[in-house]
């Protein structure tokens, strides 16, 4: 069999790439998903789930906004996913002003292997005075008490947030603590996107991380990918230019051919999060890497033998002719390094082979961390 180009799981669900189509009300429903078949995920929504929400995203069309409405919201959220079958993995993103429409639409999303995400993010006042959307962000024990029961539906379970409101890392910790999957993270900042939430997640949780906002081309979603999120997805672009989609899936299916980890870290120096430990130096010199074992808890002693005894019996453990002498200190391939490039062709080691033991070098140093995943 074909081995898959992408590893990606959360729960029951394994979309096929790490590019999402995000929710935009009265626009991305069944029929409008289907033109994105090639996405990884396209999340359908936002869907009102009870009559008040319904209600409300009646009034707010009459202000000239598009939504969804239903007068019989289950059965409508039904028949979408039984339209939506096939497509690719399928995300609902649900407001609700209480708890047991979520639960109903849970059981149902359960049902059709989908993945049912929480609308933490609306902040029209006729939702948020409901307690819908925003408002479950101002009030972290409601939100989290909703988790808890939702996911003893078994569906697996998404949280749509927009950054900056409350503490980001808070909320992250509390969502996943109450046994959430995935974050969805609206990184909006006053002055543009602020990408720095993604890291601070990413170091703060085991969390399933979607990135969103302004991801309009490889790069903006590269940027993603190298501050820790496993997928980013896409709205806005996608009207202006709907092949976006289908052209991030072609580079990034592209670059994970080449490197074996699409969203492998920046190094520790350009800003990236702690997996990129797997990429530093032995800890010789004054430089950002002090900084980030103090984030982990592990003292440069500590960090030396964990990579050391990660790396014995595997091939990175060689490496004549390079800075420290053992490929465990050495960088990113896609950081061009000729005294790398040979130690990896006399060990008969490719470019994704290397990567992939980098990846699970990451791995390993963070299960050792010492210190609570917390930034
Ligand atoms: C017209 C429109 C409708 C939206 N409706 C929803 C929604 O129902 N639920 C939701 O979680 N986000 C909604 N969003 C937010 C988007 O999913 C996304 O988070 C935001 O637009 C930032 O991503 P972008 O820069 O790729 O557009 C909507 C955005 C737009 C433009
Ligand atoms: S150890 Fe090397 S890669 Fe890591 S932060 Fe320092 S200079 Fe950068
Ligand atoms: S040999 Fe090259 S890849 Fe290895 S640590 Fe030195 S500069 Fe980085």
């Amino acid at each position: 069999m074909e081995e898959k180009l992408f590893d990606i799981k959360t729960g029951y669900a394994s979309p096929r790439n790490p590019i999402a189509l995000a929710s935009m009300a009265g626009i991305t429903d069944s029929r409008f998903a289907s033109r994105f078949g090639n996405a990884g995920l396209v999340v359908l929504g936002g869907y009102n789930l009870d009559e008040l929400t319904n209600e409300a995203a009646r009034k707010e069309i009459n202000r000239g906004r598009s939504e969804f409405v239903s007068d019989n919201p289950m059965e409508f959220l039904e028949k979408e996913l039984e339209a939506a079958k096939g497509i690719t993995t399928i995300a609902v993103n649900v407001r609700a002003a209480s708890l047991e429409p979520f639960i109903k639409a849970g059981e149902i999303v359960r049902k059709y292997g989908a993945i049912l995400e929480i609308n933490a993010h609306c902040r029209q006042p006729e939702m948020t005075a409901l307690g819908a959307g925003e408002a479950l962000l101002k009030d972290i024990p409601r939100l989290c008490g909703y988790i808890v029961e939702i996911k003893k539906t078994g569906v697996v379970l998404s949280i749509k947030t927009r950054a900056n409101v409350v503490n980001d890392v808070e909320l992250a910790i509390a969502i996943e603590k109450a046994g959430a999957d995935i974050i969805h993270i609206d990184a909006m900042h006053p002055d543009g996107m602020d990408i720095g939430v993604i890291k601070r997640v990413r170091n703060s949780t085991g969390l399933f991380i979607i990135g969103n906002n302004s991801v309009v081309d490889f790069e903006s979603a590269k940027e993603m990918f190298s501050h820790g999120a496993d997928m980013v997805s896409v709205a806005r672009a996608v009207s202006s230019n709907p092949g976006i989609i289908n052209q991030l899936v072609i580079d990034i299916s592209s670059f994970q051919s080449m490197t074996g980890w699409y969203n492998a870290p920046k190094h520790i120096c350009g800003g990236g999060d702690l997996r990129a430990l797997a990429f530093c130096c032995l800890p010789v010199k004054p430089c950002a890497l002090h900084g980030a074992l103090k984030q982990a808890g592990l003292s440069a002693e500590e960090f030396m033998k964990i990579k050391m005894d990660f790396a014995r019996e595997t091939p990175i453990e060689y490496g004549e002719g390079t800075c420290f002498g053992s490929m465990t200190w050495c960088c990113k391939i896609t950081k061009p390094c000729f005294l790398r490039d040979g130690a990896l062709t006399s060990s008969g080691l490719s470019d994704v082979e290397y990567m992939r033991i980098k990846k699970r070098l990451s791995e390993y140093i963070l299960k050792h961390r010492k210190t609570a995943k917390k930034n």
